[in-house]
């Protein structure tokens, strides 16, 4: 297997991305850490670790283009063959979403195609769900959505506020990520023609996470 370099994009905490950084992914090579904003929590972790960090900030840019052209570069430096969103609070154009097509992968806080976009566990409350998650998908033209690649599912319990839903939800994420990238560089991720992905040999209980009380099948 040739080793995968992945560029993992944050704007704040950086949890998802200590948590693929930690999962320590054979064959995978953690090239950089880029941020949007240079106060990112997340790049002070980074930097511990000896992985290599760059900010572009979105506000010295007078467009949408002109900041995805410079963030393209950035990225371009490290040569990646995987762009991963990990908390990217920026929306991408089109173009740069082209660019990288096949190798940019987001992370969602709902059960998608449910609740994309913001406050997705507030809503959750709100519209009384059951069970709320997370998902893992390549990113397409279109804000979050796009080919599912993992996703977790967690109970909503009555006394759930967003924060401890949250929380909950926080901790699958912190699995199913790295299990995602995994899948990645193991070329076992196959795109089908009708816009589904296929795992490659995967055991269905570890690619849709189970509800308690569900069997494994
Ligand atoms: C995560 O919940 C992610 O799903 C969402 O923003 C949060 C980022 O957290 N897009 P972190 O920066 O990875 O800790």
């Amino acid at each position: 297997m040739t080793e995968k370099n992945i560029v993992i994009l944050i704007s704040g905490r950086g949890s998802n991305m200590e948590a693929i950084v930690r999962a320590q992914i054979p064959h995978a090579r953690i090239a950089a850490v880029i941020s949007n904003r240079a106060d990112a929590k997340g790049l002070t972790f980074a930097r511990q670790h000896g992985i290599a960090t760059a900010v572009v900030e979105h506000r010295h840019y007078p467009s949408r283009e002109a900041f995805d052209a410079a963030l393209a570069a950035a990225i371009d430096t490290y040569a990646p063959d995987l762009v991963v969103l990990a908390g990217f609070m920026r929306v991408l154009t089109p173009g740069f979403v082209a660019r990288y097509e096949g190798r940019l992968m987001n992370i969602h806080p709902s059960l998608l195609p449910a609740f994309p976009g913001l406050h997705t566990h507030e809503r959750a409350l709100a519209a009384g769900c059951r069970i709320h998650g997370a998902t893992v998908h390549f990113v397409t033209a279109d804000l979050d959505n796009g080919p599912i690649i993992i996703q977790a599912a967690v109970p909503v319990w009555p006394e759930d506020t967003a924060e401890t839903l949250a929380a909950r939800v926080l901790r699958e994420e912190h699995r199913i990520y790295p299990q995602a990238v995994r899948w990645f560089v193991e070329e076992r991720l196959e795109l089908l023609p009708d816009g589904r992905v296929r795992v490659r040999e995967a055991d269905w209980p570890e690619q849709a996470l189970l509800v308690p009380g569900v069997e494994a099948r």
